[in-house]
């Protein structure tokens, strides 16, 4: 697929028919780790949920009723980055963003999750709003990793309408 078409054909999906197999999601996540980090250390962190047991867990427990029913059908992949890391020197950090490099990086390895699934003929959802303290539990998540999203994957049902941007000349400018 032409990276044009994949940037513009991709977007958040709130219905799905089913789960992506273990041998691609191997294959989705692989890719995403090519994207770049601090000093390539590689802090972000995925935890899977494939399993129907395991889903319904946490689809239940961790997640509000729309981000449920929006993710129903779809594999489960909760991301984390580790703290203190990325952005820090001898403990210390680095500038003023500190653990935000480490969000960075994770943003970025998102991203190229994101990407990687559609161009496998798979779809996402990043849900930002989910309780980080029962997925920390459910899934014995160390306390060094900053929990961040969880996002689904899979095969879409639906095919909405692009969202609309802002305009460039409203979020750029150029010297
Ligand atoms: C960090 C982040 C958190 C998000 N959290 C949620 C969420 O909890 N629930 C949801 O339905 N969409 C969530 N979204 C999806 C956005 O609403 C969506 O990306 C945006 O409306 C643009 O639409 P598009 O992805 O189809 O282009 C999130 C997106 C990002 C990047």
């Amino acid at each position: 697929m032409q990276f044009t078409e994949l940037i513009a054909e991709r977007r958040s999906i709130r219905k799905y028919e089913a789960a992506v197999p273990r041998e691609e999601l191997e294959l989705i996540l692989s890719e995403a780790r090519q994207a770049p980090s601090w000093k390539n250390q590689q802090t972000s962190r995925c935890y899977v949920l494939e399993t129907p047991e395991k889903l319904e867990e946490l689809r239940a427990e961790a997640l509000p009723s729309f981000n449920r029913s929006s993710s129903a059908n779809a594999s489960l992949v909760v991301t984390t980055y580790v703290r203190n890391v990325v952005g820090f020197s001898d403990g210390t950090p680095t500038n003023e963003i500190g653990n935000g490099w480490g969000a960075y990086d994770l943003g970025l390895h998102d991203a190229y999750l994101i990407l990687a699934a559609r161009n496998r003929g798979y779809d996402t959802l990043i849900m930002g709003i989910r309780d980080a303290d029962v997925i920390r539990e459910k899934l014995g998540i160390p306390e060094n990793e900053e929990i961040m999203s969880v996002i689904a994957v899979g095969k879409r049902a639906e095919n909405p309408a692009p969202r609309p941007r802002k305009d460039l000349a409203e979020t750029v400018r150029f010297f």
